[in-house]
């Protein structure tokens, strides 16, 4: 049945992805979004209120007004090598106003929270697939950051709240219909990145070539936004289905279960677009594991997650979602209904 659901972060790249799943399932979506690093052209509801995560005078009287069914928390700074040059941001503005969130949350009874989390909690763990059990010793400070609020989350079982971790491996491409995509003004992913490269004429930066992999380049595993997308939905759904007031937290790994390399990825982006692109051997890139691929057994088994899309339709999409962005993205709802400016 249809959910009341408040999107926190809906105006960033898996939020925004999100939001297009939930509204085609035929859901109420809310979105809560600072615009900091989102884009109001990618909020795909006229409900709309601009703030953070955590600002009370906003978000309070938001949640005790509306019956949210639940809470999806998209909302960070998540750039690894910023969160190594300006920690304090990344901490007040991951913990600190998440926790904030958290404690809104309680107060008002609306005890439903799908998190997004990162593998990058789990640091450098030299294993051929990461699975949920494996420790985890973040290299980074945005790692960090995320590990923290997962415990936040797990302490606030004892107060009632229902929560679900989900760490993402490398979220890649664009939502098929092209609502929404990775749009970043500064730009570090690396298909986003390769598509530009090859728009210009340069050449693509291989960041490292002598790690002890394959090929020598980095191998990450590429999941598709909007398989990430539905397993909020999923994820949502379970946290529906649990007895009310009985505190919960969950975690899981989602990722395709498959390793490319740096070069790989390049070779699928050349496929795509039919067309060579010349690549520059660069050093290695500060804070890089060499390997990090999911095994995400657990949320096949428990979220019945199942990636539809391959590395070739990441790539495919992402290319489809460039060409949209170099034409210019008109604002997706022009109703400014319900927009509130935070005064701070
Ligand atoms: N890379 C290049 N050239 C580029 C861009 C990236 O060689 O121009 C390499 C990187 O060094 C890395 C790989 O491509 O080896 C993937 O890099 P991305 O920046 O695309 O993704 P990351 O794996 O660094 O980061 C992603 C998310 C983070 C998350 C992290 C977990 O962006 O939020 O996965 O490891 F924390």
């Amino acid at each position: 049945s249809a959910q009341k659901i408040l999107v926190v972060g809906g105006a960033g790249y898996v939020g925004s992805a999100a939001c297009a799943w939930l509204l085609d399932q035929g859901h109420d979506v809310w979105v809560l979004d600072d615009l900091s690093t989102g884009h109001r052209e990618l909020v795909l509801t006229e409900n709309f209120v601009k703030a953070r995560a955590g600002d009370r005078k906003i978000v309070l009287p938001l949640l005790k007004s509306h019956a949210f069914d639940g809470v999806m928390h998209f909302a960070a700074k998540s750039l690894v090598e910023e969160s190594v040059q300006k920690p304090e941001l990344y901490w007040e503005n991951n913990v600190e106003q998440t926790q904030a969130l958290i404690e809104m949350m309680i107060e008002a009874g609306v005890k439903r929270l799908v998190f997004s989390s990162t593998c990058a909690i789990f640091g450098d763990p030299k294993s051929a697939k990461i699975d949920e059990n494996l420790p985890k010793n973040p290299i980074n400070p945005y790692g960090k950051t995320k590990l923290e609020v997962e415990k936040l989350l797990e302490t606030a079982v004892t107060r009632g709240l229902q929560s679900i971790a989900l760490r993402y491996f490398n979220a890649a491409g664009a939502e098929p219909k092209l609502r929404a995509g990775e749009w970043h003004v500064k730009e570090t992913h690396l298909i986003p990145r390769t598509l530009k490269a090859s728009a210009l004429g340069s050449r693509v930066e291989i960041f490292g070539h002598d790690y002890s992999t394959p090929d020598g380049t980095c191998v990450r595993d590429y999941i598709h936004v909007s398989d990430l997308a539905a397993a909020h939905g999923a994820a949502m759904n379970k946290l529906q289905n649990l007895e009310k007031d009985k505190g919960f937290f969950g975690a899981y790994n989602l990722g395709s279960e498959n390793g490319y390399s740096v070069r790989q990825v390049v070779d699928a982006v050349e496929k795509v677009i039919g067309k060579k692109i010349s690549r520059a051997d660069m050093p290695r890139r500060a804070g890089d594991p060499p390997v990090l691929v999911s095994n995400s057994e657990k949320a096949k088994r428990e979220l019945a997650f199942k990636p539809k899309h391959d590395l070739n339709s990441i790539v495919q999409t992402a290319w489809d979602w460039e060409q949209k962005l170099k034409k210019g993205i008109r604002r997706a709802v022009f109703l400014d209904r319900d927009e509130t400016i935070n005064e701070d």
